[in-house]
């Protein structure tokens, strides 16, 4: 029985999806942080280079990519898509579940999908130097990867206890060349006065954002590199939704229910957003379901409203779900969907009616991810982990039901870095927050 569904090289997509070009409602745009008044392309210019902002609010439905970045895709991509038999059998359900796997990459998940076009677009503009933020690591040693590739600095600004307590992917940006300073760290104003208010401050994802962004705005020929949320990180990820369509095609199946972790919303809009389209260009009846964690509940509990997408407020206001850019998460084990806001563009989706939202606790993902692991070989990162337990609670009901569904999730990254976070879950230590 065919159980994997590979493309070639030549099927790595030629073009990005843009989900801009057909919404039925237009996105409300982004507010200048002073003036409250829409932006303009050029109030971003400090942060970006010209060619990314051009990306950032154009609608154009099909954004070519490049041949360089094609060319360092070939590395992994395409990625496999997978019937998960031995996960079907042990839940006894007649569902059909299939993943597509970005944890096949070099840095272990979706992220360089973005990390590499963003660099070249970068190196072509002029830039010399990248500055970023990272929770859990997994963004900075992805645009670590890709600026060494391109022969930029890069200097990450990883939240103080992921620094701490995750050692190998800090280890890991070392290896590919970059600089890291645990946040809030003395290299920034605004870090220096968090850390004269509380030296043990464990930092978050909005406070090095902040870091990154005051490195940027001081130091020449540096720009700020965002591993999600904006308009153009969505775009770069939809190469996860093309080939995943093309491979249920090999596969002869359609898709009914597509699942994916939802933290900034890019991995999620990297598989959702080619689906949305044939739903809103063809009336597909695709239900597709966002999944975060119940202890940063964006989606599910947050407003829509403008709000900041960092700590200090010195980011643009987006349009967005929030649960407030003051709000501190929990330390939860998936440290990638530790995030208060959410993309503009997802979030958008979900006003609109076209997407779902669902949120679990940790302790339902580690159970989730070890049966993921004991039956499909895989261990999956804490953060994909989240929407292996929506399809696993969706298969159930398929069993319960006898309904056949065929559903598809995006795998958005291995976890044989977070294996501390498994002895946690597997000592009876871990727990509910
Ligand atoms: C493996 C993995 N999946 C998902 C996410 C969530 O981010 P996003 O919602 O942007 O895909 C992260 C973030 O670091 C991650 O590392």
């Amino acid at each position: 029985m065919q159980t994997r569904f590979d493309l070639t090289q030549k099927d790595i997509p030629r073009t990005w999806y843009n989900l801009l070009h057909d919404f039925p409602e237009p996105l409300p745009p982004p507010l200048h942080p002073g003036t409250k008044q829409p932006l303009s392309p050029s109030d971003l210019e400090g942060l970006f280079p010209k060619n990314l902002i051009e990306q950032e609010t154009s609608s154009e439905r099909w954004i070519e990519i490049p041949e360089a970045v094609r060319d360092i895709y070939a590395l992994w991509r395409p990625t496999p898509l997978l019937l998960a038999v031995r996960l079907e059998k042990a839940l006894q359900t007649p569902a059909h579940i299939y993943y597509k796997y970005e944890g096949a990459s070099p840095a272990g998940s979706h992220k360089v999908n973005t990390s590499v076009p963003q660099a070249y677009y970068n190196k072509i503009a002029g830039t010399t130097r990248l500055a970023t933020e990272t929770g859990a690591g997994q963004w900075g040693a992805s645009l670590a990867m890709a600026c060494k590739l391109f022969g930029l600095e890069c200097n990450v600004y990883m939240v103080k206890v992921s620094y701490q307590h995750k050692p190998y992917r800090r280890m890991l940006m070392h290896t590919w060349g970059a600089t890291v300073h645990p946040s809030p760290s003395d290299q920034t104003e605004y870090g220096r006065k968090l850390l004269a208010e509380d030296p043990h401050c464990p930092g978050s994802l909005g406070i090095a954002i902040s870091e990154a962004i005051e490195d940027t705005v001081k130091h020449p020929h540096t720009k700020y590199a965002l591993g999600s949320v904006l308009n153009h990180v969505c775009l770069h990820q939809t190469v996860i939704g093309q080939e995943s369509i093309k491979q249920m095609e090999l596969a002869g199946e359609e898709p009914d229910t597509i699942v994916a972790c939802c933290g900034g919303g890019s991995n999620f809009a990297g598989i959702a957003f080619p689906f949305i389209r044939r739903k809103i260009t063809e009336k597909k009846k695709y239900r597709i379901v966002a999944v975060e964690p119940s202890a940063c509940p964006t989606l599910t509990q947050g407003e829509l409203r403008y709000d900041f997408g960092d700590t200090a407020e010195t980011t643009p206001l987006l349009m967005m779900h929030t649960l407030g850019h003051k709000f501190m998460p929990p330390a939860i084990h998936a440290g990638g969907l530790r995030y208060h806001g959410m993309s503009p563009m997802v979030s958008h989706a979900l006003k609109l009616g076209l997407i779902e939202a669902e949120a679990y606790h940790q302790t339902k993902i580690f159970e989730a991810a070890t049966l993921f692991a004991q039956t499909e070989a895989v261990v999956p990162a804490p953060e994909s982990s989240h929407a292996i337990a929506a399809v696993i609670a969706e298969a159930v009901k398929c069993r319960e039901s006898g309904k056949k569904r065929v559903i598809l999730f995006n795998l958005s990254g291995h976890g044989l870095l977070d294996l501390s976070a498994y002895e946690t879950y597997q000592t009876g230590k871990l727990q509910d927050v």
